[in-house]
């Protein structure tokens, strides 16, 4: 199996794991959707294969926008049948730093893009997914992107891992509420991976991470995590819960 018969709607399409899905798709012939509120990068990376990636600017924390975003990709590809969720923000910060106390629209930011975002997606995909004629008893899969910090969030990791927590905490209620549409949810909780996001953290702790990792000692590669998604895809045994892939990697 591979994603031939895939149509998705990938949140955060436009970089990093994200990107690294939408490529894998692509190469193996599927479809997809890239949801993403960096409209320069998304359009660019549409428009290298125009007839398999359909780019639509998207706010994955705004209800309104995922849902019509999430229609018009069924709409233009005639059905969706995997949804993930990699749109996401770091949010550092401390509770209680120099500059005083870390505003609460600050926290409800993260909350909203990281979390609320990842509900909305959700949302959208599985009112789509319930009507697909079934594949081996399957509709549709939806997979989100937690991180090992919703395990062991570092200092300045509140809000970050508050939010991938709460993702892990959706996977089993999820599963369970959509068992009778066929519609698998599970999350994915990434180590260190390459990629933008990780871009913008200081040099200093991007070694200190590194070092962290004891096997291999390296970050990790967006299609690493892409192929991660496609197993999870065609193994229907997984369901419910969450999938680390980190090296072994355990933040301190
Ligand atoms: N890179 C890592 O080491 C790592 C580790 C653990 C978890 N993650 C998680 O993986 C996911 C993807 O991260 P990445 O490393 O690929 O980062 P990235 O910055 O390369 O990509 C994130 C994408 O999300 C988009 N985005 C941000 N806010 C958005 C919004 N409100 N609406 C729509 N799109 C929005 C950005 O434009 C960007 O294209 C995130 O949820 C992140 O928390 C990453």
């Amino acid at each position: 199996m591979s994603f031939e018969n895939t149509v998705a709607v990938i949140s955060g399409g436009a970089s990093g794991l994200g990107l690294g899905v939408a490529k894998r798709i692509v190469d193996q012939g599927g479809k997809a959707a890239i949801l993403d509120l960096n409209a320069e990068q998304g359009e660019a990376i549409a428009a290298q294969a125009p007839e398999q990636l359909l780019f639509i600017q998207t706010d994955i924390s705004n209800e309104a926008q995922v849902d019509a975003a999430v229609d018009k990709a069924a709409e233009h590809f005639g059905k969706v049948n995997l949804a993930v969720g990699c749109a996401g923000i770091l949010g550092a910060g401390r509770v209680i730093s120099k500059k005083g106390p870390m505003p609460a629209d600050y926290f409800q930011k993260v909350v909203n893009i990281n979390l609320v975002g990842s509900f909305l997606l959700t949302r959208a995909a599985a009112r789509h997914m319930q009507n697909n004629d079934p594949v081996n008893n399957e509709r549709g899969v939806i997979i989100h992107t937690a991180s090992i910090a919703a395990f062991e969030g570092q200092l300045g990791q509140v809000a970050y891992s508050a939010t991938k927590s709460a993702i892990v905490g959706m996977m089993l209620p999820l599963a369970r509420e959509f068992a009778r549409s066929g519609i698998r949810c599970m999350a994915i909780a990434p180590g260190t991976f390459d990629t933008q996001m990780m871009a913008q953290v200081p040099d200093e702790i991007r070694q200190q991470l590194a070092a962290e990792i004891p096997f291999p000692p390296r970050f990790g590669d967006a299609d690493e995590f892409a192929s991660l998604v496609q197993h999870i895809n065609e193994n229907q045994m997984l369901n419910g819960t969450v999938i680390r892939i980190d090296g072994a990697q355990r933040m301190r």
